[in-house]
């Protein structure tokens, strides 16, 4: 996730205003900044890596001259958050410029043609293929428009994109393009202002106009003008009025950023299924050449750890060990070794903990894998080879979306590990490769249709004292999951254990309306924990179940339930069973008054041992 933004003005300089408008996109990404506008037909760029104020204060972001301009503010995807991996990228001659928020996924393949037909590339990123493949339509045919050149490239890539484009042969405009990564248009009295999100022009207008999938835009002193891709044919569409604060508009009219970030999870899901090819490669090689391999993290992570060793176990054959990070160093610090090799995961990439264990395993010459939301964080320095999981900044306190993408990587290395390792069928391969790909909308599905019903139990319950989770299999790290977000959050204690644990002990304190949420994928497990919801029922416990869509058996014994949609493979179900314990924390915080971005006593990454 990163922000664009671009603007057109009648008169004055655009710079200053393109500055302040990346500054509202901040929360987008922030480990590069870049501006590029036009004047006396010559492009003008600045940019560099870090926070926009620190590289304002070195460089003047509003010292660049020209009513035209693009920006773009960062959170690296693909190339480490430097300089040269900035946007705008601009091609061999610069004279076009280029900002982009997406992934595009055949940019290897581009990028070779171009470099074949003597393109130079400097960044190591997908995006600086748009600017050379707008330069290469211009030299095929000099007298093409920048919109036929912007039409010509983005028909050649796949992938998500909203770009803006400039080119010093045009420049009296700007054109913009879009493929599923967000794109709206401001409409002011004497400008025209392209971006990610609304917030980046609401101080100066409110009237906007969506751009849709497909479409490409034209930004002029004018006005703009609205194109499909496919064919270029015109389309017609007012601004409409928004009537958000300009603190509303940050949360997209969300009124936290907890819910804002559960409703994303479609978009990071699609996001994590996108562009990792070579490095699931690489690690699931690691993976499958080491002699014992542990999952070490901290919190939500841990839980992603937890069911990816569930994962590995049942689609590789490969034996993990999940770990806390913050008990590694005196659990197996003596025992790590050079045959050892340790996949961390943490969505921040600087958890003192899980980089404290990092450092003891690499001191004992152990292999480093590094699974993380932050390219060029310490994890990323440390790890032998490291995935991004490309979820963009979360701000709620909370992991939500963060920990689905966990999920989705570690169940495609898990797939990559299963194929190379020869383990499961083509034909169960190839069922679990479609419904990863489908779990994007599965995800949809839940939040459309089940968010009322869990806002209804969230107010049932809201006075309980205690909550219990229960889950069989890999649903224990789901149960884990929904219990560390309603404790964080909702400040209601709370406890987990895997279900056929629960009669060894916990099951004592069960009383008469004791709130106990079960997880009920139709898995293996099935039958066995149908026996565990009876034991609770019998003594008393008002029973919450996350059931498959139309599990009649389990409904009749539930005092309340949500339904995911049917035919979810087991291991791939913490993914969608999580979305309703997600839901469940958020509204119970909302019911007892408090605000679930900013729970007390915690901090959003963790830097302290
Ligand atoms: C819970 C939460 C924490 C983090 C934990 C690890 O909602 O956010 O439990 O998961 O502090 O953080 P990372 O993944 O950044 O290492």
């Amino acid at each position: 996730m990163c922000g664009i933004f671009g603007c057109v003005l009648k008169q004055g300089n655009a710079a200053p205003v393109i500055h302040a408008s990346l500054k509202r996109l901040e929360y987008r990404g922030y480990d590069s900044v870049g501006i590029a506008t036009i004047s006396n037909s010559e492009i003008h760029v600045k940019k560099d890596q870090g926070k926009i104020d620190d590289v304002h204060k070195i460089l003047n972001l509003d010292d660049l001259p020209g009513t035209i301009g693009i920006g773009h503010t960062r959170w690296a995807t693909h190339g480490a958050p430097l300089k040269v991996n900035a946007h705008p990228h601009t091609d061999c001659t610069e004279q076009i410029a280029v900002v982009h928020n997406g992934i595009i996924e055949n940019f290897s393949e581009l990028k070779f043609e171009l470099e074949n037909r003597g393109h130079v590339f400097r960044s190591k990123t997908d995006t600086e293929v748009v600017a050379h493949l707008i330069e290469e339509s211009f030299k095929r045919n000099p007298s093409l428009s920048l919109v036929d050149a912007v039409l010509d490239a983005v028909k050649k890539i796949d992938g998500s994109y909203a770009l803006a484009v400039v080119s010093a042969k045009e420049p009296d405009k700007i054109v913009c393009a879009r493929n599923e990564s967000p794109l709206v248009i401001g409409v002011g009295e004497d400008a025209v202002y392209c971006a990610s999100d609304i917030p980046a022009f609401l101080p100066v207008t409110n009237r906007a106009v969506f751009v849709n999938n497909g479409e490409l835009v034209i930004l002029s002193p004018e006005g703009y003008e609205i194109r499909k891709i496919q064919d270029a044919s015109m389309v017609t569409r007012e601004p409409k009025v928004i009537d958000w604060t300009p603190e509303m508009a940050v949360k997209q009219g969300y009124p936290h950023f907890m819910i804002k970030e559960i409703h994303e999870q479609p978009e990071t899901l699609r996001n994590t299924l996108r562009f990792q090819e070579h490095y699931l490669d690489l690690i699931s090689t690691f993976l499958d050449r080491a002699r014992e391999v542990f999952l070490v993290a901290c919190g939500t992570s841990y839980h992603a750890c937890l069911a990816a060793s569930y994962m590995f176990s049942k689609l590789a054959f490969l034996a993990t060990y999940p770990v806390m990070a913050s008990e590694f160093i005196e659990q197996h610090g003596k025992s790590v070794n050079i045959d050892s090799t340790i996949l961390a995961v943490s969505q921040s990439g600087e958890t003192a903990d899980t980089l404290a264990a990092v450092t003891c395993s690499q001191q004992r010459a152990a292999t480093i894998l590094g699974l993380t939301n932050t390219i060029g964080s310490t994890l990323t320095r440390v790890s032998r080879v490291y995935i991004g999981q490309q979820s963009g900044p979360e701000i709620g306190v909370a992991a939500t979306k963060t920990f689905t993408s966990q999920l989705s990587v570690l169940a495609q290395l898990a797939l990559r590990l299963s194929k190379k390792r020869g383990k499961i069928s083509q034909d169960e391969m190839d069922m679990l490769e479609e419904k990863l790909e489908t779990l994007p909308e599965t995800v949809e599905t839940i939040i459309m249709t089940q968010e009322e019903k869990v806002k209804q139990i969230a107010h049932k319950y809201r006075d309980a004292k205690i909550f219990f989770f229960l889950g069989r299999g890999i649903s224990t790290a789901t149960a884990y999951e929904g219990r560390l977000k309603l404790m964080e959050i909702a400040y209601v204690p709370a406890i987990a254990f895997p279900a056929g644990e629960s009669k060894h002990g916990p099951i004592s304190l069960i009383e008469e309306g004791f709130p106990v949420v079960f997880i009920c994928p139709r898995d293996g497990c099935y039958k066995t924990l149908i026996g565990n919801i009876m034991e609770m029922k019998a003594r008393g416990a008002s029973i919450i179940a996350i059931i498959e869509e139309g599990d009649e058996e389990i409904k009749a014994l539930a005092n309340d339930y949500v339904e995911v949609p049917r035919g979810i493979p087991e291991v791939l179900s913490p993914i969608p069973f999580v979305i309703p314990l997600q839901l469940l924390a958020y509204y119970m915080a909302l019911e007892r008054g408090h605000n679930p971005d900013t729970p007390r006593n915690l901090a959003k990454s963790v830097t302290v041992k």
